[in-house]
């Protein structure tokens, strides 16, 4: 079912930052590009992303039950293109980028400007997506560099 044109053209004025969602699943790894990121909840720290069902990194976060978010600063377009448009099924998309662990496991890239390592802790079915709740349980800062804005045409 096609969404009408207006709608669609009003949901694309509603502002993303953009982000790389990374999981674990025992020794597999893998992370993508996400717009769809927002807080929750101040106590505890929660946060959503969701996550379209036929994404490689949706089979990840259902079995290993943790993510991390990765905040991109203006600097790292590229990197959003490297982790959003192609799929872990066929790649592997950390041969060549640095990365550290921390509470999870899921990697912490070295060259965003902020993390966000998190625990599953309800996931919710929402059409195409799947919208899961993350428990904050460590971050930190990186570097001081303003976030992307998401802009569709600087991507696709
Ligand atoms: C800027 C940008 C934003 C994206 N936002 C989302 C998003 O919020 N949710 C989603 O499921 N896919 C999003 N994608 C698409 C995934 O990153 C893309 O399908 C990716 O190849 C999935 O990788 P995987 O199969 O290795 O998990 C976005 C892609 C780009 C480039």
């Amino acid at each position: 079912m096609a969404v009408k044109k207006e709608i669609s053209e009003a949901l694309h004025r509603i502002t993303h930052g953009v982000y790389v969602i990374s999981a674990k699943h025992g020794k597999k790894i893998n992370a993508m590009t996400a717009a769809w990121v927002a807080r929750a909840s101040f106590v505890p720290p929660l946060i959503t992303v969701a996550i379209g069902k036929t994404r490689y990194s949706h089979d990840l976060i259902i079995d290993g039950g943790v993510f991390a978010v990765n905040i991109l600063g203006k600097s790292e377009i590229a990197t959003g293109k490297h982790f959003g448009l192609t799929t872990g099924r066929k790649v592997d998309k950390f041969s060549n980028v640095s990365y550290d662990v921390k509470a999870t496991g899921s990697p912490i890239l070295k060259d965003a400007i902020a993390w966000l390592d998190c625990k599953v802790v309800s996931h919710y079915d929402t059409g195409d997506h799947t919208l899961f709740i993350g428990e904050v349980l460590d971050g930190g800062v990186l570097r001081e560099e303003e976030p992307i804005v998401y802009k569709k045409d600087e991507f696709f």
